[in-house]
């Protein structure tokens, strides 16, 4: 080889290694972040959720990555929510004492694991009645567990819902809770405070 040849593969190659290099890094940069949301999703040690309740939960973990990436939200938040996701029905088959719900054993369970964020923690204990402190993570959660394709009633009408919630999410919001309590009334069955209070504060006035 002469000289002539030589000086361009030697520019070449430090080219090629600096693209390979920052292709590389590109991964590894991505990489941890992936695996700290990961971390977030799946169900806990201690859940009690048959297989068909499972699948509700990861439908409802689907809809909300759908929902978050729309929504272009920060992966903390999105973290987050999904947090709640995997919480939310994690004792839903386990037996209950009286005078409890699943949202709150769980809520409870999760604050003995080592859980403090209070959006968290609402969004789970509240998920069956809703609750008027929510931020934004018992809201999304709320939304998702009863938008989620699987339940059988008004599948068109929720599938719409559920596509305008990115636009639209305190409309289809309160859109969702007059559903819910509606159905409540027709069938002659009590309001639960909460979902009163939640609903007067998101009404109009
Ligand atoms: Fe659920």
């Amino acid at each position: 080889m002469t000289s002539g040849n030589r000086r361009p593969i030697r520019t070449f190659v430090p080219k090629f290694a600096r693209q390979a290099w920052t292709a590389l890094a590109r991964l590894v940069a991505a990489w941890p972040r992936r695996q700290r949301v990961l971390a977030a999703e799946q169900l806990p040690a201690w859940a009690r959720a048959g297989k068909r309740r499972r699948a509700h939960i990861r439908r409802v973990a689907a809809l909300v990555e759908a929902w978050a990436d729309e929504m272009k939200v920060s992966p903390q938040e999105r973290g987050r929510w999904l947090k709640a996701v995997w919480l939310h029905d994690a004792l839903r088959d386990a037996p209950r004492t009286r005078g409890t719900t699943h949202g709150g054993a769980a809520a409870d369970r999760a604050t003995q694991d080592g859980e403090s964020d209070r959006g968290v923690l609402d969004a789970v204990r509240y998920h069956s009645f809703g609750y008027a402190g929510w931020d934004d993570v018992g809201r999304m959660l709320y939304l998702a567990d009863f938008l989620e394709p699987g339940r059988r009633s008004r599948r068109k009408q929720r599938a719409k819902l559920a596509k305008r919630v990115p636009r639209d999410r305190d409309g289809v919001l309160r859109e969702t809770v007059a559903q819910q309590v509606r159905s409540r009334l027709r069938a002659g069955k009590a309001i639960h405070p909460l979902t009163l209070e939640f609903w007067n504060s998101l009404a109009e006035r």
